[in-house]
Protein backbone atom coordinates (compact mmCIF):
# COMPACT_ATOMS: atom_id res chain seq x y z
CA UNK A 1 0.00 0.00 0.00
CA UNK A 2 1.69 3.72 -0.87
CA UNK A 3 2.50 5.42 2.16
CA UNK A 4 2.97 2.27 4.02
CA UNK A 5 5.98 2.00 5.94
CA UNK A 6 7.79 -1.43 4.81
CA UNK A 7 6.75 -4.21 7.24
CA UNK A 8 9.51 -4.88 9.76
CA UNK A 9 11.50 -1.38 9.10
CA UNK A 10 11.30 -1.05 13.18
CA UNK A 11 11.06 -4.72 14.15
CA UNK A 12 13.15 -5.38 17.53
CA UNK A 13 12.73 -1.71 18.22
CA UNK A 14 11.40 0.09 21.43
CA UNK A 15 9.85 3.60 20.64
CA UNK A 16 8.50 6.06 23.11
CA UNK A 17 5.88 8.54 21.36
CA UNK A 18 4.22 12.12 23.00
CA UNK A 19 0.85 12.75 21.91
CA UNK A 20 -1.74 15.35 22.94
CA UNK A 21 -1.95 18.43 24.82
CA UNK A 22 -0.92 19.05 28.76
CA UNK A 23 -3.25 20.11 30.96
CA UNK A 24 -2.02 22.29 33.67
CA UNK A 25 -5.07 22.73 36.63
CA UNK A 26 -5.22 26.71 38.12
CA UNK A 27 -8.01 25.60 40.37
CA UNK A 28 -9.79 22.45 41.48
CA UNK A 29 -12.32 23.25 37.94
CA UNK A 30 -10.14 25.07 35.72
CA UNK A 31 -7.12 24.30 33.42
CA UNK A 32 -4.55 25.88 30.71
CA UNK A 33 -4.13 23.57 27.58
CA UNK A 34 -4.14 23.77 23.95
CA UNK A 35 -6.03 22.68 20.48
CA UNK A 36 -4.24 19.46 20.15
CA UNK A 37 -6.48 16.58 19.41
CA UNK A 38 -3.61 14.29 19.34
CA UNK A 39 -4.10 12.61 16.26
CA UNK A 40 -0.37 13.06 14.90
CA UNK A 41 1.21 11.31 17.74
CA UNK A 42 -1.85 8.59 17.77
CA UNK A 43 -1.04 8.08 14.05
CA UNK A 44 3.02 7.55 14.73
CA UNK A 45 1.89 5.40 17.27
CA UNK A 46 -0.18 2.87 14.84
CA UNK A 47 2.72 3.65 12.17
CA UNK A 48 5.46 2.57 14.51
CA UNK A 49 3.23 -0.65 15.66
CA UNK A 50 2.58 -1.59 11.76
CA UNK A 51 6.65 -1.50 10.95
CA UNK A 52 7.21 -3.54 13.89
CA UNK A 53 8.14 -1.51 16.88
CA UNK A 54 7.01 -1.87 20.58
CA UNK A 55 5.04 1.44 21.09
CA UNK A 56 4.88 3.22 24.60
CA UNK A 57 2.47 6.00 23.83
CA UNK A 58 2.54 8.87 26.84
CA UNK A 59 -0.84 10.47 26.34
CA UNK A 60 -2.08 13.79 27.36
CA UNK A 61 -5.99 13.96 27.94
CA UNK A 62 -7.83 13.44 24.26
CA UNK A 63 -11.56 11.80 22.72
CA UNK A 64 -9.65 9.64 20.39
CA UNK A 65 -9.17 5.58 20.99
CA UNK A 66 -5.93 4.12 21.39
CA UNK A 67 -4.40 2.56 18.87
CA UNK A 68 -4.57 -1.42 18.99
CA UNK A 69 -1.54 -2.82 20.16
CA UNK A 70 -0.23 0.13 21.73
CA UNK A 71 0.65 0.48 25.15
CA UNK A 72 -0.72 3.81 26.28
CA UNK A 73 0.14 5.79 29.28
CA UNK A 74 -1.88 8.71 29.87
CA UNK A 75 -0.58 11.51 31.66
CA UNK A 76 -2.17 15.53 32.93
CA UNK A 77 0.85 17.76 33.33
CA UNK A 78 3.85 18.37 31.32
CA UNK A 79 5.25 17.64 34.59
CA UNK A 80 3.70 14.24 33.98
CA UNK A 81 4.98 13.84 30.54
CA UNK A 82 8.54 14.40 31.68
CA UNK A 83 7.89 11.92 34.24
CA UNK A 84 6.14 9.20 32.70
CA UNK A 85 8.81 9.96 29.18
CA UNK A 86 11.59 9.57 31.57
CA UNK A 87 10.93 6.12 33.10
CA UNK A 88 9.61 4.58 29.47
CA UNK A 89 13.17 5.35 28.08
CA UNK A 90 14.85 4.19 31.61
CA UNK A 91 14.03 0.93 30.55
CA UNK A 92 15.22 1.60 27.25
CA UNK A 93 14.69 3.22 23.89
CA UNK A 94 15.91 3.07 20.11
CA UNK A 95 13.27 5.70 19.21
CA UNK A 96 11.94 8.83 20.90
CA UNK A 97 9.38 10.95 19.04
CA UNK A 98 7.91 14.10 20.74
CA UNK A 99 4.71 15.23 18.87
CA UNK A 100 3.01 16.50 22.37
CA UNK A 101 1.52 20.28 22.27
CA UNK A 102 2.84 20.33 26.07
CA UNK A 103 2.01 23.68 27.71
CA UNK A 104 4.94 26.19 28.09
CA UNK A 105 3.90 27.70 31.16
CA UNK A 106 1.88 26.51 34.41
CA UNK A 107 0.54 28.34 36.96
CA UNK A 108 2.85 28.81 39.79
CA UNK A 109 0.28 26.85 42.19
CA UNK A 110 -3.66 25.66 42.04
CA UNK A 111 -5.65 27.12 44.87
CA UNK A 112 -6.86 24.13 46.62
CA UNK A 113 -10.50 25.70 46.75
CA UNK A 114 -12.33 27.33 43.07
CA UNK A 115 -11.06 30.90 42.49
CA UNK A 116 -13.90 33.17 43.12
CA UNK A 117 -14.24 36.62 41.42
CA UNK A 118 -13.95 39.79 42.58
CA UNK A 119 -12.46 42.49 40.56
CA UNK A 120 -12.64 43.71 36.48
CA UNK A 121 -8.79 42.02 36.04
CA UNK A 122 -6.84 39.33 37.50
CA UNK A 123 -3.73 38.24 36.59
CA UNK A 124 -2.12 34.48 37.09
CA UNK A 125 1.20 34.18 37.65
CA UNK A 126 3.06 31.44 35.35
CA UNK A 127 5.93 29.80 35.62
CA UNK A 128 7.85 27.39 32.72
CA UNK A 129 7.56 23.93 32.58
CA UNK A 130 9.99 21.42 31.96
CA UNK A 131 10.53 20.49 28.10
CA UNK A 132 10.46 16.47 28.31
CA UNK A 133 12.51 16.47 24.15
CA UNK A 134 15.14 18.67 25.58
CA UNK A 135 15.58 16.37 28.58
CA UNK A 136 14.96 12.86 26.54
CA UNK A 137 17.89 14.28 23.87
CA UNK A 138 20.25 15.34 26.80
CA UNK A 139 20.93 11.93 28.21
CA UNK A 140 23.65 10.51 28.08
CA UNK A 141 21.89 7.51 26.83
CA UNK A 142 19.86 9.34 24.13
CA UNK A 143 17.80 7.06 22.00
CA UNK A 144 17.35 8.57 18.16
CA UNK A 145 15.48 11.25 18.99
CA UNK A 146 12.50 13.37 16.46
CA UNK A 147 10.67 16.38 17.83
CA UNK A 148 7.73 18.29 16.17
CA UNK A 149 7.84 22.19 15.75
CA UNK A 150 4.26 24.27 14.73
CA UNK A 151 5.27 27.17 13.84
CA UNK A 152 3.37 30.45 11.66
CA UNK A 153 6.21 32.07 10.67
CA UNK A 154 9.38 31.33 9.34
CA UNK A 155 8.66 28.00 9.76
CA UNK A 156 12.47 26.29 8.20
CA UNK A 157 14.42 28.62 10.37
CA UNK A 158 12.31 28.09 13.15
CA UNK A 159 12.43 24.13 13.47
CA UNK A 160 16.16 23.90 12.22
CA UNK A 161 17.09 26.58 15.38
CA UNK A 162 14.99 24.19 17.60
CA UNK A 163 16.35 21.06 16.08
CA UNK A 164 20.33 22.19 16.72
CA UNK A 165 19.05 23.61 20.50
CA UNK A 166 17.29 20.61 21.16
CA UNK A 167 20.09 18.26 19.72
CA UNK A 168 17.50 16.03 17.85
CA UNK A 169 18.46 13.65 15.06
CA UNK A 170 15.07 15.27 13.44
CA UNK A 171 12.45 17.61 13.49
CA UNK A 172 8.53 17.42 11.60
CA UNK A 173 8.03 20.69 10.89
CA UNK A 174 4.42 22.34 10.04
CA UNK A 175 3.08 25.33 9.30
CA UNK A 176 -0.01 25.85 11.29
CA UNK A 177 -1.11 29.05 9.86
CA UNK A 178 -2.71 27.41 6.79
CA UNK A 179 -6.06 26.60 7.54
CA UNK A 180 -7.70 22.94 7.80
CA UNK A 181 -4.07 21.38 8.10
CA UNK A 182 -2.33 20.43 11.30
CA UNK A 183 -3.50 21.41 14.53
CA UNK A 184 -7.07 19.63 15.24
CA UNK A 185 -7.49 18.98 11.47
CA UNK A 186 -7.39 15.31 10.13
CA UNK A 187 -4.98 16.70 7.42
CA UNK A 188 -1.08 17.71 7.47
CA UNK A 189 1.47 18.95 5.72
CA UNK A 190 4.83 19.01 6.97
CA UNK A 191 9.12 19.31 6.40
CA UNK A 192 11.05 17.13 7.49
CA UNK A 193 14.52 18.52 8.12
CA UNK A 194 17.85 16.55 9.42
CA UNK A 195 21.18 17.87 10.32
CA UNK A 196 22.33 17.57 6.18
CA UNK A 197 18.92 17.34 4.71
CA UNK A 198 14.91 17.64 4.10
CA UNK A 199 12.05 16.34 2.77
CA UNK A 200 8.32 17.67 1.99
CA UNK A 201 5.22 15.05 2.96
CA UNK A 202 1.66 16.06 2.14
CA UNK A 203 -0.74 17.66 2.82
CA UNK A 204 -2.36 13.98 2.64
CA UNK A 205 -3.86 13.10 5.64
CA UNK A 206 -2.27 12.49 9.35
CA UNK A 207 -2.09 8.28 9.30
CA UNK A 208 -0.63 8.74 5.32
CA UNK A 209 2.08 11.33 6.74
CA UNK A 210 3.03 9.13 9.95
CA UNK A 211 3.21 6.07 7.69
CA UNK A 212 5.87 7.99 5.37
CA UNK A 213 7.31 10.05 8.54
CA UNK A 214 8.04 6.67 10.22
CA UNK A 215 9.61 5.15 6.52
CA UNK A 216 11.65 7.81 6.75
CA UNK A 217 12.92 7.78 10.35
CA UNK A 218 13.14 4.18 9.59
CA UNK A 219 15.98 4.93 6.93
CA UNK A 220 17.60 7.48 9.17
CA UNK A 221 17.68 5.13 12.48
CA UNK A 222 19.25 2.29 10.66
CA UNK A 223 22.50 4.81 9.29
CA UNK A 224 22.57 5.86 12.83
CA UNK A 225 23.23 2.78 14.75
CA UNK A 226 24.11 0.60 11.57
N1 LIG B 1 8.31 19.95 23.84
C1 LIG B 1 8.42 19.16 24.98
N2 LIG B 1 8.25 19.72 26.22
C2 LIG B 1 7.98 21.05 26.34
C3 LIG B 1 7.85 21.85 25.18
C4 LIG B 1 8.02 21.27 23.94
O1 LIG B 1 8.67 17.95 24.88
N3 LIG B 1 7.82 21.56 27.56
C5 LIG B 1 8.53 19.34 22.52
C6 LIG B 1 7.30 19.24 21.64
O2 LIG B 1 6.64 18.01 21.85
C7 LIG B 1 7.88 19.36 20.24
C8 LIG B 1 9.11 20.24 20.43
O3 LIG B 1 9.43 20.17 21.83
O4 LIG B 1 8.37 18.11 19.78
C9 LIG B 1 8.94 21.65 20.02
O5 LIG B 1 7.81 22.22 20.66
P1 LIG B 1 7.48 23.73 20.38
O6 LIG B 1 6.36 24.17 21.25
O7 LIG B 1 7.37 23.93 18.89
O8 LIG B 1 8.86 24.42 20.82
P2 LIG B 1 9.33 25.15 22.11
O9 LIG B 1 10.72 24.67 22.37
O10 LIG B 1 8.35 25.02 23.22
O11 LIG B 1 9.43 26.66 21.63
P3 LIG B 1 8.27 27.75 21.32
O12 LIG B 1 6.95 27.20 21.80
O13 LIG B 1 8.73 28.96 22.06
O14 LIG B 1 8.29 27.94 19.81
CA1 LIG C 1 6.11 25.49 23.03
Amino acid sequence: VAGQPPTGVLTGKRVVITAGPTREPIDPVRYISNHSSGKMGYALAAAARDAGAEVVLISGPVAIPAPSGVEVRNVTTAADMLKASSEAVDVGCDLFIASAAVADYRPQSCESDKIKKSSEQMALSLVRNPDTLATIAARADAPFTVGFAAETTDVARYAIDKMQRKKLQMIVANDVSVPGLGFNSDNNAVTVFWPDGQASIGPDSKQRIADRLMALIGEHLDQATG
